[in-house]
């Protein structure tokens, strides 16, 4: 395979322009209002593939959001490279923290992007990351390079939990029948430190809701003499965690899968400065769980943190009330053999114990999946590391990511195969947060290096 470098350089313009007309749709899937942008997003993904290559492109109806479904078969002796991302942003809100608007993409140069980054939602997650595959197979149906079969699977629920896309998965094992899942939605450590994402967390997504009174009271009139809800939720959330931050739930370690030392001492030799780290995000000192470094709290053992808090009177000034109800939203982040099922009803059941007679407690689950773990020693992984050599000239380093794409785990499970994370994104690049963006060279050097897995892999599977 040529290197598409020159390539890319030429049509450099174009893919960034490319890029931000698709960044400028708002496809945000958690808000119902932006319906009519989303699945103008779907078409709008559609009709790219159509002009990347794909022989055959579908809108695919789901209970949901549609998946955008595309394959160029060429030979059906030769291998399939299934790629999958997600077309759906997250909601951009806190607006007021942007410095520009969020889908309005800007490009501008930070420290660490002297090339210049794309400012937007979703520039990083998903849409760039996503349309670096749609490029990459314009690269090589362009120049008469593809070397194996592919297909592509783009749904727009992934920041909702993905529910639709495990409905239509289960639906087309032989639709989506492949050698191989290829997904650039991660992250890698530093542009001059290539990283292969090895694992995912797992996820349990709850909802709590606390009442006390059957409606507000006179803080005066009532007050000291009934729960108030809020506190006792706060004094529920902080009785999670132990004086070392250890979770408290009973059972919720049960399954943990646990490192050995030569794997904890191998994950340490990554290169990480805690320094720069607490300096990045404006910190005095970390914190986290006792006898475990901050690379092993964010990736291999398990958390729950509250995303969300409310109730009462949030108003201009004060009013004196007790409220009726409090609410909070939980996340749980899982590692391998932790079920997000039985962590859920572990949560549940221990919630429900905890909380004092004088409230009632309602336990809503959202979302979940189960976390995902690659080998390293298949070829799979090797095409990835061959990519990487060729494109960025050092071998990368395998990492185990703390995020969470929860479908990685049921393709498993239902298509039986395994999934390469090739991420070229960075922490600093602010996904989920104001003012998200993705450096043009993580961009055009993802463009490059996924031909070059196209090509190991075709080449290894021989
Ligand atoms: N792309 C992210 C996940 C991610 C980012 C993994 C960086 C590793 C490194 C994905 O879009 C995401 O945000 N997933 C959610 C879970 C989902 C069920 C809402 C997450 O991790 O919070
Ligand atoms: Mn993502
Ligand atoms: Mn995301």
């Amino acid at each position: 395979m040529k290197s598409a470098k020159p390539y890319t350089q030429e049509n450099k313009d174009r893919f960034l322009n490319e890029l931000i007309e698709l960044l400028k749709i708002p496809s945000i899937s958690a808000d119902p209002s932006y319906k009519e942008d989303v699945l103008k997003t779907a078409e709008a993904v559609k009709t790219a593939l159509e002009n990347a290559g794909c022989d055959k492109v579908e809108i695919c109806e789901t209970p949901g959001y549609p998946i955008v479904y595309g394959e160029k078969i060429i030979d059906k002796n030769l291998p399939t490279v299934l790629v999958y991302g997600h077309y759906d942003v997250q909601p951009p809100d806190p607006l007021e923290l942007w410095d520009s608007p969020p889908f309005e993409p800007v490009i501008k140069k930070t420290k660490t992007h002297p090339d210049g980054a794309i400012f937007a939602r979703g520039a990083c997650d998903d849409k760039g990351q996503m349309y670096m595959h749609v490029k990459a197979l314009e690269y090589m149906t362009s120049t008469n390079q593809l070397p194996c079969n592919v297909k592509f699977m783009i749904e727009g629920e992934e920041e909702v939990g993905s529910s639709s896309l495990g409905w239509f998965v289960k639906r087309n094992h032989e639709k989506l029948s492949n050698d191989i899942i290829l997904i650039s939605d991660t992250g890698m450590i530093a542009k001059d430190v290539p990283s292969i994402t090895t694992g995912l967390r797992g996820l349990s997504y709850v909802e709590v809701e606390v009442t006390g009174p059957n409606r507000d009271l006179h803080s005066g009139l009532y007050g000291g003499a009934v729960a108030n809800p809020i506190n006792i939720l706060a004094k529920m959330i902080a009785s999670l965690h132990d004086e070392n931050n250890h979770i408290t739930i009973p059972g919720f370690y049960e399954k943990v899968e646990e490192l050995t030392k030569e794997e904890r001492a191998k994950m340490a030799e990554a290169p990480f400065s805690l320094e720069n780290y607490k300096k990045a995000l404006d910190i005095a000192d970390v914190y986290g769980e006792k006898g475990y470094t901050t690379n092993e709290r964010n990736s291999i053992r398990p958390t729950l943190d509250v995303n969300g808090i409310w109730g009462g009177y949030i108003g201009e000034g004060a009013k004196t009330v007790i409220p009726s109800k409090a609410y909070a939203k939980i996340s749980m982040r899982l590692v391998p053999n932790q079920d997000w099922e039985e962590i859920t009803q572990l949560f549940t059941n221990h919630f429900e114990s905890i909380a004092p007679k004088a409230v009632k407690v309602k336990v809503t689950p959202h979302h979940g999946g189960q976390a995902y773990v690659t080998p390293i020693d298949f070829i799979g992984y090797k095409a990835a590391e061959k990519a990487y050599e060729k494109t960025f000239g050092k071998t990368p380093i395998p990492q185990r990511s703390g995020g969470s794409i929860p479908i990685v785990a049921l393709f498993e499970k239902e298509l039986k195969s395994k999934t390469i994370l090739m991420g070229f994104g960075l922490d600093s690049d602010a996904i989920h947060s104001p003012n998200e963006h993705y450096g043009i060279w993580n961009y055009l050097k993802g463009i490059e290096t996924i031909p070059q897995f196209f090509h190991f892999f075709t080449e290894l599977k021989k």
